[in-house]
């Protein structure tokens, strides 16, 4: 596909090429903000991010990749620790940043693109990914990992939680344990250290649907 070049006034993907998502949808992700909350977007952080928040599970300058309207930055920010999320869409880091200015709370919110996060020229001890790692295709995950590897501290630690394959009821973009651990690959620097079972949460029910919770060590 060629470059692209313009701005997000002329081109709804902002320069970038658009991800396998949105060549499927044929949206710009942040078309998913504009008429309301997205199915995932259940206006709380996930039970899975705030039952690790409370263990001690995040340390050091925390990641929030894909962060949405920005629930589960604003949850790891509340325990007092320096949080930058970033997304593509535009729309959800506006609401991200009124959320965290309603609520008193110093969240830095950036656009930019989880695969090319190169050009932060950042690096950050614990990274979490909560529903974007399934939305990108076996073309795109080692082109996510290394973009991840870039900003991610030697000993850090990514969390991936994403929908698993794991029983009859799955919910879209169904990734199995194998392709966890074939993206974070040891040849690629990282060890899957665990992938537990958990759910993910939508705006259907507070159910939700299988989920895999992987704690990945960057070595
Ligand atoms: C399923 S949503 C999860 C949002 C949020 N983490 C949550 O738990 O509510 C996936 C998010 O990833 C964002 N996203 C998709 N592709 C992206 C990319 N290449 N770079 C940055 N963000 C991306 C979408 O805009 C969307 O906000």
């Amino acid at each position: 596909m060629p470059e692209r070049s313009g701005t997000p006034d002329d081109d709804p993907f902002g320069g970038r090429h658009p991800t396998s998502h949105e060549r499927m949808t044929g949206l710009p992700w942040n078309a998913s903000y504009r008429d309301g909350p997205p199915p995932w977007d259940i206006a709380r952080p996930q039970p899975a991010v705030v039952r690790l928040a409370s263990a001690g599970g995040f340390a050091g300058a925390v990641l929030d990749a894909g962060c949405g309207t920005g629930e589960n930055a604003l949850e790891i920010a509340s325990l007092g620790l320096p949080v930058l999320g970033f997304d593509v869409a535009e729309t959800a880091l506006a609401i991200a940043r009124a959320k965290a200015n309603d609520r008193g709370l110093e969240v830095e919110f950036a656009l930019a693109d989880a695969l090319a996060l190169e050009g932060l020229g950042r690096r950050f001890e614990t990274v979490l990914d909560c529903g974007l790692f399934h939305t990108f295709d076996s073309d795109e995950r080692p082109q996510y990992v290394a973009s991840l590897a870039s900003v991610t501290e030697h000993g850090g630690t990514v969390y991936v939680l994403c929908f698993s394959d794991d029983g009859p009821d799955v919910g879209p973009h169904p990734v199995s344990q194998e392709a966890v651990r074939a993206a974070f690959n040891p040849g690629s620097g990282w060890h899957v250290a665990a992938i537990e079972r958990e759910r993910l949460q939508t705006r259907f029910d507070d159910v939700g649907f299988p989920a895999w919770f992987a704690t990945i060590k960057r070595k």
